[in-house]
């Protein structure tokens, strides 16, 4: 018999639909009230501590969810994924981003050839590179030292690397490296992006790294004219050959842009743009801006999680475990969405990052054959850093919808404050309320409880809280370099395993290309109608109003 298409129509699949309606009936409550199973649900690797006790899970689940990745091959096709096989089939590619931060002597192929040493080799280019720039050896146009650095670029060749670094911001080592430097980020063809970061900048000192795998994207490549006019404008147009260097896969297009292509730094088509972080995308400014040391410690971080996903099996694989516990609760209990919650200013960005990772890799509605999918996949991911996000949507997951949270926590603050006085130190108040979620969230609140305080009658309906709702906790022992590349890791390869189970490809991006070719049509009617008066035609009554209104206002 030919095997399924599609995971849905699998026994495990079904199996689960039924025993979901089981689980629905146990309370958190009652679960975590068995120390044997919570124990069962803990899992450390490499000092960091996944607890995922707070699902709606029993051991039987769990289980029926490694059945379920039996019957969606998950093995097979993360092996096929290192194999550098062809997975991302509508595009024809392989999908190699560990090969980005792999060993040195590392063997990785894709169509037959060995990727490592090519990828090694534009490491020490940027090593190089970032030496000469950070030690004033490669100078401006007037003589003096770089020591600013923009990077102009968009989505994957933006989000990662702001991540990193906002992360490693608050890391002693990488501050005392980022000493005197700095490094900014423009991605938004808004022309307030463009003052908001040039604001401040002088010409003379600063290097603009343009940083597009494609060189085609029309946000990065007007910013990327814009600063190049900022440039020779200020410093006559030989200064690009200094003060321009570019990151992507086009370097035909890069030296067409005037860029000389010896500063130019390479990857391939075989790294997705959300996956490029850990390539020249990320690498190049981040090293820049700390020096590569810190930022090879960032790339082994991440390359000890892919060893990790790669070997162990699935009861103790961190990405695999939260894969499939991201399945079981958008297919199987329906909850449409994923809230992370990092106790951690530095990880501000990392929610930002991690929206466009899963939701441009699973936000698709057919198979990877093109068959349309009979269930939901992908899920929307938004968070902000707590304690500031308990001030803000908590109310909502505590007493409105259910949304499944992945509480981070990190043990040893890198910038620890104790007051004299203070009953704890501002890190342990932190964590005080990385602890309390999670209960508050999983218990809840009953009547009885509110009224043996002796709470209003009419008060208790608005005081209960349901609880049931679950979450994970993500606990690191520390946020140095290390343990960022760990963390990106970890989420990229959950999210694959997430695609992989749904039988989806999770690396192509075809749903951004229809609003970037309609506004290819509105770019050439506002051409038109602003230098030769062209009537507006060929859209809607309501595209056509609204264009008009702004083409006249906008010329008043
Ligand atoms: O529009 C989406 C997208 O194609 C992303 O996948 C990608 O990360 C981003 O645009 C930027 O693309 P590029 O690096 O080619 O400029």
């Amino acid at each position: 018999m030919a095997s399924p298409t599609l995971i849905s129509d699998t026994e495990p699949w079904k199996e689960l639909k039924a025993h979901m309606e089981e689980i629905k009936k146990t309370h958190l409550r009652n679960l975590m009230s068995d120390s044997a199973r919570c124990q069962s649900m803990m899992v450390e690797f490499d000092g960091m501590l996944l607890d995922y006790s707070r699902q709606n899970v029993t051991l039987e689940t769990v289980n029926k969810l490694y059945k379920l990745a039996e019957a969606a091959h998950l093995k097979e096709k993360i092996n096929r994924m290192y194999n550098g096989e062809h997975i991302n089939s509508t595009e024809n590619r392989s999908v190699l981003h560990v090969a980005l931060r792999a060993p040195r002597d590392a063997v990785i192929n894709s169509d037959g050839k060995n990727v490592v040493p090519e990828v090694w080799k534009v490491l020490d280019k940027i090593q190089e590179f970032s030496e000469r720039i950070r030690s004033g050896s490669w100078i401006g146009a007037t003589g003096k030292a770089l020591t600013d650095v923009v990077a102009v670029g968009i989505g994957g060749s933006f989000l990662g690397p702001l991540f990193v670094h906002t992360a490693l911001q608050t890391d002693p080592e990488a501050v005392e490296c980022a000493r005197g430097r700095q490094l900014r980020f423009l991605a938004n063809v808004d022309p307030i992006d463009v003052a908001r970061n040039i604001t401040g900048l002088n010409p003379e000192t600063t290097l603009v790294v343009v940083v597009s795998k494609t060189f085609t994207t029309a946000e990065t490549m007007l910013n990327a004219r814009t600063l190049r006019e900022w440039i020779s404008s200020a410093l006559g147009p030989s200064a690009v050959a200094k003060h321009m260097v570019a990151v992507s896969t086009n370097l035909a297009l890069v030296e067409k842009f005037g860029i000389d292509p010896n500063n130019a730094f390479a990857f391939w088509d075989w790294v997705g743009g959300r996956y490029s972080v850990c390539s020249a995308v990320g690498v190049l400014p981040l090293s820049l801006q700390y020096g590569f040391s810190v930022v090879e410690k960032f790339l082994k971080g991440a390359s000890s999680i892919d060893q990790h996903f790669y070997t162990a099996p699935f009861e103790k694989n961190i990405p695999v475990l939260l894969g499939l516990l991201s399945v079981w609760n958008v297919s199987f209990f329906g909850y449409p969405a994923r809230a992370i919650l990092p106790y951690s200013q530095a990880l501000e960005k990392f929610a930002p990052h991690i929206q466009q990772v899963s939701m441009e890799s699973n936000g698709k509605g057919v198979s990877i054959d093109g068959v349309p999918l009979p269930f939901e996949a992908g899920e929307i991911d938004f968070g902000e850093p707590g304690t500031n996000g308990q001030h803000s949507f908590y109310q909502l997951i505590h007493q409105g919808r259910v949304i499944p949270c992945d509480f981070i926590g990190i043990v040893k603050s890198q910038q620890p404050v104790y007051l004299k006085g203070e009953v704890v130190s501002n890190h342990d108040e932190l964590m005080s309320n990385f602890f309390a979620q999670p209960d508050a969230l999983a218990y809840g609140k009953t009547p009885e409880q509110l009224q043996k305080e002796n709470v209003s009658p009419h008060l208790i309906p608005h005081k209960t809280f349901s609880g049931n709702r679950p979450s994970l906790s993500l606990l690191l022992p520390s946020l140095n370099a290390n343990n960022i590349g760990q963390l990106l890791a970890i989420y990229e390869h959950r999210i694959a395993v997430e695609g992989f189970i749904w039988g989806i490809n999770s690396f192509d991006q075809w749903g951004v290309e229809l609003g970037k070719s309609l506004a290819t049509q509105v770019r050439k009617q506002l051409h038109g109608s602003r230098t030769k008066g062209e009537p507006i035609e060929g859209f809607n009554f309501s595209t056509k109003t609204l264009l008009t209104r702004y083409l006249k206002a906008s010329s008043d």
